[in-house]
């Protein structure tokens, strides 16, 4: 097998945050010296109008600032007086924060398998999981592709759940025309560095159609109070820091764009990989995936990896470990199910390098390794 060094092939990285940060470092400066000269940095002007145009962009009527995707999940679960005693669906195939956001306000997460297609929520799962103490549902876009929204919607209608979506990952995803977020009482995004719309720190938002759950964040975020120094409930700290909201009002109008250029790119994929026995992302006909992640299924997980990165080619694995085998999570009485799709994916999943910087010869570089693994290794076609 040749090495890096022997064929010295520039390394690919699966995150180049310094490049994507480069093509807009005068903007952001800018931004941040706008910030640092008005010196509102708190709830200031910039948080304001972030909020107004993460909203827009995602077709609800409100948008909250507050400081990560967990915090906009946890808040979202208690303006919607979901707490102690009560039980909210989440899916086993997600990151911790679905789960720990329901362990935050008291509430019990009850774990669900994933489809074996997407691998997001199985609402005909989700329904046998309904109990007479279940009062929300959490699905997640996961890797940038909504959720079944209208059996989820349908469920939560029928036994009066509310729906938080899990946006972290999805902004600018839709499910059948709609905006992942919007669809629902509410939606967590996340600002994380390393989503499609990342920050220079940590940062979220909560989206929704409802003033009062508008409100209600808006409340909690500020430590339960409307009116200075009158609290009026336990509350948090979760502001959004306006030096954040600066720099992401940056990129915002760019994130069509870049998540036009990750479907660019999943298609390269998708088209170079048909021929190996990898199974590649099946996009529902009602989504429009946002490849926040590009993630590939073979039992070969690890050898391939291990393959990739001799030719200096960086992968990650999201998620390593099924929800229901996290020692936090063990003592859930759903965590005794059986989880087959989410075992499964958490053993044979890959994700490709995906970013807006990766150029065609690189996503080539990357299809014709994942061939020649395929070739020239024991492992089939
Ligand atoms: C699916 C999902 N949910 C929740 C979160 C939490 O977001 P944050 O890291 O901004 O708290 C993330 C971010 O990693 C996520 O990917």
């Amino acid at each position: 097998m040749a090495t890096l060094k022997s064929r010295t092939i520039k390394p690919i990285k699966f995150l180049n945050l310094p490049l994507h940060q480069r093509a807009l470092r005068k903007p952001l400066l800018a931004a941040m010296t706008r910030v640092l000269d008005g010196a509102h940095f708190i709830l200031g002007p910039e948080v304001q109008a972030l909020e107004k145009e993460v909203a827009a962009g995602c077709g609800a009527k409100f948008g909250v600032g507050v400081n990560s995707g967990t915090d906009a999940l946890v808040l979202a679960l208690r303006a919607l007086n979901i707490g102690p005693g009560d039980e909210v669906l989440v899916p086993d195939f997600t990151f911790i924060a679905t789960a720990t956001s329901v362990l935050l306000v008291g509430a019990t997460p009850v774990l669900v398998d994933v489809e074996p297609g997407t691998l997001t929520l199985d609402p005909k799962l989700a329904a046998k999981a309904v109990t007479r103490r279940t009062k929300a549902i959490i699905p997640v876009h996961l890797y940038g592709q909504p959720a079944d929204m209208t059996a989820i919607l349908a469920l939560a209608k029928k036994h009066k759940l509310a729906v938080v979506e899990d946006a972290c990952q999805s902004l600018g995803a839709t499910w059948r025309g709609r905006q992942t977020g919007s669809l629902g009482d509410a939606g967590a995004i996340s600002f994380f560095p390393t989503k499609n719309l990342g920050g220079i720190g940590d940062g979220g938002m909560l989206v929704t159609n409802r003033a009062e759950v508008a409100a209600h964040v808006k409340r909690l975020r500020n430590h339960g109070c409307d009116q200075k120094y009158i609290h009026l409930e336990l509350g948090y700290n979760s502001r959004l820091a306006e030096i954040q909201a600066a720099a992401l009002r940056v990129k915002l109008p760019h994130l069509e764009k870049w998540n036009r250029r990750r479907q660019y790119l999943a298609g390269l994929y998708a088209q170079g990989l048909s021929g190996t026995s990898v199974i590649t992302p099946s996009v529902c006909k009602d989504a429009a995936h946002v490849f926040h992640q590009y993630a590939v299924l073979t039992p070969h997980r690890d050898a391939l990896r291990k393959f990739l990165q001799v030719q200096g080619i960086e992968t990650a694995i999201h998620y390593p470990m099924p929800l229901h085998t996290q020692p936090l999570l063990k003592g859930l009485a759903s965590s005794k199910a059986a989880f087959p799709v989410s075992k499964r994916a958490a053993r044979e999943v890959l994700c490709l390098p995906i970013t807006p910087e990766l150029t065609n010869a690189e996503a080539a570089r990357v299809v014709e390794a994942i061939q020649a693994f395929f070739h020239k290794s024991k492992y089939s076609i």
